[in-house]
């Protein structure tokens, strides 16, 4: 059977791009493969940040990745399973400080930073270390992740020729739509959890604040609605949004003007962000169970991945004595 991967850092709220991007297709595969899902806490570390605050984002992303749906597959912390820094640092000693300099993020975040964490940098190699250890044939992933899965095929490859077949080669899968949200406030910026914009919908956030969010939205100039992101940011991104949230194509919606596409907008975000609301509570109200799944998660990763953390240390030249 297929295997599949992901990961969602433990910083912040998580976005309606998180969820149409990455979360509801890591959801829909469950169908159709063995999948499994982890919260990226130690990838929050690689950003200045709160101790405190970080353990109860931690626990908030579990709890929402498990109310979008995530219910069907082994959902784990990734700090709980020592395999990912150990298989980090192997690859840090497969990967070449110049491709892990060029990577797009790396520049982004690091840019007019004085004091950027060294593991900004190495930041690629824990992500491919999440991947590989997994064995993943696909990785569902927004468009901002793809250069990051490349470069994990491209180490997967070199460690493989160099010391013999160790990994898979994964793939980013993106969603036909919303691989890319846009802030709805400024609709040529990606909506993200860092950015604290007006423009930004949470999964959390309320019905009427997630309605009122949308209409507010920014929209382009003339007032026909068409997809055409290249001369209308604004109404385009939706139009996908619109087309994620009901399933329906981009090109089956026809609206004479913007008030009513923002209308049907505002009702489809608050209609897919009403049952994972719900979940949430429910699931918050029993963090006994939530630490059961969390702790018997970390146990299975733990296991599935114990052969494949053999095989790496192995091919790389580290003795086994045990
Ligand atoms: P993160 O936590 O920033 O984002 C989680 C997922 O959401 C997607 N995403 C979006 N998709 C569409 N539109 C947007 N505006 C938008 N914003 C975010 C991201 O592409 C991502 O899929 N490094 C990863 C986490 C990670 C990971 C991994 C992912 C760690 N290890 C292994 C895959 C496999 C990250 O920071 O994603």
């Amino acid at each position: 059977t297929k295997r599949v991967f992901s990961a969602f850092t433990a910083s912040g709220h998580l976005t309606l791009g998180n969820l149409l991007g990455a979360m509801l297709p890591a959801v829909r595969l469950q169908d159709e493969a063995d999948c499994v899902y982890a919260v990226a806490n130690l990838h929050a570390l690689t950003v200045k940040h709160d101790p405190a605050l970080l353990r109860e984002r931690t626990l908030e992303m579990a709890t929402l990745m498990l109310a979008c749906g995530m219910d069907r597959s082994l959902v784990y912390i990734q700090s709980e399973v020592p395999a990912h820094t150990e298989l980090s640092y192997l690859l840090e000693c497969t990967a070449h400080y110049g491709e892990m300099r060029r990577m797009i993020q790396f520049k982004e975040k690091s840019a007019g930073n004085e004091e950027v964490r060294l593991s900004l940098l190495t930041y690629p190699a824990l992500m491919a270390a999440d991947i590989l250890l997994h064995r993943a044939h696909q990785v569902p992933v927004g468009e901002d992740q793809r250069q990051h899965v490349e470069l994990t095929r491209d180490l997967a490859l070199r460690f493989n020729h160099r010391y013999g077949e160790t990994f898979t080669l994964p793939e980013a899968v993106h969603p036909p739509v919303a691989a890319r949200v846009m802030d709805l406030a400024d609709p040529t910026a990606k909506m993200s959890k860092s950015r604290g914009s007006a423009g930004t919908i949470y999964l959390l956030d309320d019905p009427a604040d997630a309605h009122r969010k949308v209409m507010r939205a920014v929209t382009d100039s003339g007032g026909e609605v068409v997809h055409d992101p290249a001369n209308k940011p604004g109404v385009s991104n939706l139009l996908t949004i619109l087309s994620a949230c009901t399933g329906r194509p981009v090109e089956s919606f026809s609206y004479e003007g913007y008030g009513a596409l923002k209308r049907d907008v505002a009702e489809a975000v608050v209609e897919t962000l009403r049952p994972i609301r719900e979940r949430h509570a429910e699931l918050s109200a029993d963090p006994a169970e939530l630490s059961r799944i969390l702790t018997g998660g970390a146990a299975r990763a733990a296991e599935r991945t114990a052969g494949l953390m053999a095989a790496a240390r192995q091919a790389i030249g580290l003795p086994s004595t045990a």
